[in-house]
């Protein structure tokens, strides 16, 4: 299924700017320095809500005016935000209901951004005004190309307490369940007599002892989060298609917690977008925001890594806008204190986020702002405003676009995809005997699909998925899928009966849709597709050795948690336990149906075991014919129109060798190449194999 709306006809480069941060005798200056370095976008406006709407009702345009109309005369496009990520202090003062509020119901104050919260009626109302008023006023200036929604949704906080969202998720549980009883089946809260018996005694799940919520019912507010962030989004999005330019996009920055992102794609935006800062990956605080982001602290890969939140947004949208790109170190006042990208990072960083599919960078952002939390966010100028080598630095990545102008459009070729979902990734946040299992392996086969050099997708699982989507991969992995409702599992298994490789972990298939155990023995629902069952499972006692599996003669890790498998049929035993008390019980089982196969793994998944299933299913191996390359440089292939080209990423400070097994053409180079090349440190090479 081709999910694009919109696509850039070319690559082009941008940059936020923040024609309020700065005096106006700058502007036009800065607005020619920026076409000079090849850039010919600015992205503007999402925090000036104030400035077309200084008190309650009036409303005032001369401003972005101005702005606009020398943006026109310059030649320059610009992408519109639309403020309501900062609500102003007059609205938020006479509202107060409008405020977010912590799980203890206190509300957050005016003063950084992201405060509000989506559901009280007069926030959306305010909101709609603005909207409405920006859109009428300037949707038809011949400089704007597309508009962004909000800024970051559930960035800051993804949790929301006010008495607007109490008051919001009763009607969501009305509408979900109908009645009480209903309800109550879900929820099982015959569990600690937590029975209801009036709509109006429902709240959500806030502060209790322990972190005993119930599961179930936090599982339905993280699905509430999500309906009421996205319900925002559309508010905001029918009213600018109503306005906007044909031709002009919609988009957000996005890709944050608690939001199922495919599904607001799908409702209400033409472009996702998304906000790329790989230097998180070497601040002082890398560990925790390592966590914060559910990679598990096995971050190793480090930069490179943030190919894997680019992949998921291509598996949304493949051709996808980077509406902030790095561009200087990282930090707030107050927290964060990130270093200086080295010569050459920030043209690969973009460079990376070309390879996994944006046709379109933003660069955050053009100076440095001298005042405020984000002073220490280094956009390319510094608050002097000299030339400097992060500009020469984006100059040249432009010009380096302009000979990649081909690859404009290309597909990423993937022969492995990662399944998610949204029910599971919450699940998983829900859970910790899930999410321990979950988060770590989701960072794991990553990791092992780029250093194996086995391009991987994420694909975005729903109900009405499509067959098509399924079968573009000859090898999914869905690595522990708790929750499986039946018209996923009928989606799985018509996958393998048509020829796919299907590969699952421990743990899959216990749970319904509400999140409690289904009442049949594991995988449930898919038991007749993986010719398997669990006959016992548990954490690995840690007073043991790790347990093993031997397979082919050799030991691989089964960490952290084992089902123990059964074969059923003509299921085939591929590996066993080789150690703890269970020693001798089938630990990988492999299923023919059809015409593929479903391998059941009774664990989670180490990087070795995973190095070696790669290698069995042939997934290796994939450009073996044409170069030989180190683990340390990613590889991604482009393909467009029969041609292929292949996209090689140095992410080490020292240089890397690579020997070319034919002549390929050196795009950027624009020179035959063969043999022994050395990639220099922080190096990209553009080949058309
Ligand atoms: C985010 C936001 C920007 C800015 C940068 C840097 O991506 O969207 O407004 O805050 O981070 O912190």
């Amino acid at each position: 299924m081709n999910k694009q709306k919109y696509q850039w006809p070319e690559y082009t480069v941008g940059v936020c700017y923040y024609p309020e941060h700065w005096d106006e005798s700058l502007w036009e200056s800065d607005l020619d320095r920026m076409l000079a370095a090849g850039i010919h976008v600015v992205r503007i406006a999402e925090f000036a809500w104030n400035l077309t709407e200084p008190e309650e009702g009036v409303f005032r345009f001369d401003f972005f005016d101005r702005f606009l109309d020398l943006c026109a005369e310059k030649g320059m496009k610009v992408i519109f935000g639309t403020p309501t990520a900062t609500p102003p202090a007059w609205l938020t003062k006479k509202y107060p209901e409008v405020l977010n509020a912590d799980q203890n119901g206190l509300p957050y104050e005016h003063g950084a951004r992201r405060h509000y919260n989506y559901n009280s009626p007069i926030y959306r109302e305010k909101a709609r005004i603005i909207v409405t008023v920006l859109a009428e006023h300037y949707g038809k200036h011949p400089a704007i190309a597309g508009w962004q929604i909000d800024n970051e949704m559930n960035c800051e906080t993804c949790e929301f307490h006010s008495e607007a969202d109490q008051e919001a998720f009763r009607v969501f549980l009305r509408e979900t369940y109908g009645s009480l009883d209903a309800l109550n089946r879900a929820w099982g809260t015959a569990f600690w007599n937590q029975t209801y018996t009036a709509w109006e005694e429902l709240r959500l799940p806030g502060h209790v002892l322990n972190d005993g919520w119930n599961p179930h019912q936090r599982l339905d507010y993280l699905r509430f989060v999500s309906a009421s962030a996205r319900s925002f989004c559309k508010l905001q999005s029918d009213i600018l298609h109503r306005y906007k330019k044909p031709g002009d996009f919609i988009t957000t920055n996005a890709l944050f917690w608690h939001i199922d992102n495919p599904k607001m794609f799908e409702e209400s935006l033409d472009l996702f977008g998304y906000d790329s800062y790989p230097n998180f990956a070497f601040g002082l605080n890398r560990e925790e925001v390592l966590k914060d982001q559910g990679y598990g602290v096995e971050g190793d890969l480090n930069d490179r890594l943030s190919g894997k939140s680019l992949s998921e947004v291509r598996g949304i949208c493949p051709h996808f806008a980077i509406l902030e790109q790095q561009s200087g170190a990282g930090g707030w006042v107050s927290r964060m204190e990130g270093p200086q990208p080295r010569p050459g990072q920030i043209r690969l960083w973009a460079m990376q986020s070309v390879a996994h599919g944006a046709d379109f960078v933003s660069f955050f952002r053009w100076r440095t702002c001298s005042f405020g939390t984000e002073m220490y966010w280094h956009g390319i100028l510094d608050y002097d405003g000299r030339d400097n080598r992060r500009l020469r630095e984006v100059a040249a990545f432009a010009s380096d676009l302009k000979k990649l102008a081909p690859l404009c459009g290309s597909e990423y070729a993937a022969p492995l995809a990662i399944v998610k979902d949204y029910d599971n990734a919450c699940d998983a946040e829900v859970d910790v005997w899930h999410g321990r299992l979950s988060f770590p392996d989701d960072s794991a086969i990553y990791q092992q699909a780029q250093l194996s050099h086995v391009p991987c997708d994420y694909l975005h699982l729903a109900d009405d998925s499509a067959l098509e989507d399924l079968r573009r991969y000859p090898v999914l992995i869905y690595p522990h899928p708790a929750i499986m409702t039946g018209a996923r599992a009928d989606l799985l298994k018509a996958y393998v009966e048509q020829g796919g490789t299907l590969i699952l972990g421990c743990r899959t298939g216990y749970k319904q849709e509400n999140g409690r155990a289904i009442l049949l023995p594991p995988p449930g629902l898919l038991r007749e597709l993986t010719g398997s069952t669990v006959r016992e499972s548990g954490f690995w006692h840690p007073a043991e050795p790790t347990v093993t599996v031997e397979w082919n003669g050799e030991r691989f890790e089964a960490p952290l948690f084992q089902d123990q498998l059964e074969a059923e049929g003509d299921a085939a035993v591929l590996a066993r336990y080789d150690s703890s008390w269970f020693a001798g019980t089938p630990a990988l089982i492999e299923h023919r149906l059809g015409a593929g196969r479903c391998l059941h793994w009774g664990s989670t998944f180490s990087r070795p075991l995973l190095k070696e299933l790669f290698a069995y299913l042939g997934l290796t191996g994939r450009f073996d014919e044409l170069l030989d390359l180190p683990e340390a440089v990613e590889i991604a292939e482009r393909r467009k129109d029969g041609r292929r080209f292949l996209m090689l990423l140095n992410y080490l400070p020292e240089a890397q060798e690579i020997l070319l097994h034919r002549e390929m053409r050196d795009m950027l180079e624009d020179r035959p190449v063969s043999g022994k090349i050395s990639m220099p440190p922080f190096g990209v090479l553009v080949l058309e194999a």
